[in-house]
């Protein structure tokens, strides 16, 4: 059975063939609405989300299917083993979605269920988002995409891991123009790494004025992982990180004159990883972003239920 714990896992041909699916669906979704029909997801969230949530239960609905939310800390997860848990939900659901602080309890998920597991971010992988990212820049570059440049301008994290992760296997040229990476910092991947410093489509940076003026697509993200953002505790260490990360700001100086269209995942924080006028740019395709994660969640869903015998087209 096929899950969905990385992008690493599927082979190029497998990554476009969701993404066709996705278009294909966009295209004409109401050719598509009995696809799930009868079936269930469960999502499972230790985090907050909101396009994690809403476009998997929209997707869900709109595809004939139902989806369930279930928030870690007001179920049975929290007081029992998560294999225990996790068998059980496999028996009442035909696919499983989670959003978790630790890819090891991803794992362990993968390891206990009978149906596959879609990993909605973790501390190191959004393959989802990644998905959505590339299904937009293909609708916004015209020509092969193997000519685009991205350049992801921020810290390295789960998004960047994942972009690199996509980039790699479908040979588009992504530079990531972030600091040093902590060796430390939980979302570091030694494949993601190893990726990095071998690809010849894949180059890090850490002045992203190296790399911006050739940009087709200019991508930002958080600079403070969202459980810490808001946590006084990490107060001292996000006024360090917000001095240190000011020169990748997307900002009017930053952009100026660069012929790109501008990306962020969401949520954005105002002010920290871009200011609001870049949000609002005429460069911004930031929204159609955030509306494709619908459309790609459906091509994923599409690619994991006919994987798995569920359904037959
Ligand atoms: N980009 C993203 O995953 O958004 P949410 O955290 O709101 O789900």
């Amino acid at each position: 059975m096929r899950h969905l714990p990385n992008l690493n896992d599927l082979s190029t041909d497998e990554i476009q063939n969701i993404l066709d699916r996705a278009a294909t669906i966009k295209a004409n979704p109401k050719e598509y609405s009995q696809l799930l029909s009868g079936e269930s997801l469960a999502m499972l969230f230790q985090k907050t989300s909101t396009r994690t949530r809403v476009s998997f239960e929209v997707a869900m609905t709109e595809l004939g299917g139902h989806a369930i939310y279930i928030d870690w800390m007001t179920s049975n997860f929290v007081l029992s083993g998560i294999e225990y848990e996790t068998e059980y939900l496999s028996r009442n659901v035909s696919c499983i979605m989670a959003r978790l602080k630790h890819h090891s309890d991803l794992e362990k998920i993968i390891s206990a269920s009978q149906v596959p597991v879609i990993n909605g971010c973790c501390e190191k992988f959004h393959p989802c988002q990644a998905l959505t990212d590339i299904l937009t820049v293909s609708e916004h570059y015209d020509g092969d995409l193997s000519c685009a440049h991205i350049v992801y301008v921020g810290v390295q994290n789960n998004v960047s891991n994942s972009l690199v992760s996509i980039c790699s296997k479908l040979g588009i040229q992504l530079s990531i123009a972030t600091p040093e990476n902590d060796d430390q910092a939980e979302s570091v991947d030694a494949d993601i790494q190893t990726i990095i410093s071998s690809s010849d489509r894949i180059r890090h940076v850490t002045d992203p004025k190296e790399v911006i003026g050739s940009a087709d697509f200019v991508y930002t993200d958080t600079w403070i992982d969202m459980q810490y953002f808001n946590n006084p505790d990490f107060k001292n260490e996000k006024e360090t990180r917000v001095k240190q990360m000011a020169p990748y700001q997307i900002n009017k100086t930053l952009v100026k004159d660069i012929d790109c269209k501008i990306m962020h995942d969401m949520p954005i924080h105002d002010g920290y990883e871009i200011t609001p006028e870049m949000v609002r740019d005429p460069r911004s395709i930031i929204f159609e972003q955030a509306e494709n994660r619908l459309h790609a969640q459906k091509g994923l869903l599409w690619w994991l239920y006919d994987q798995a015998g569920t359904i037959s087209i």
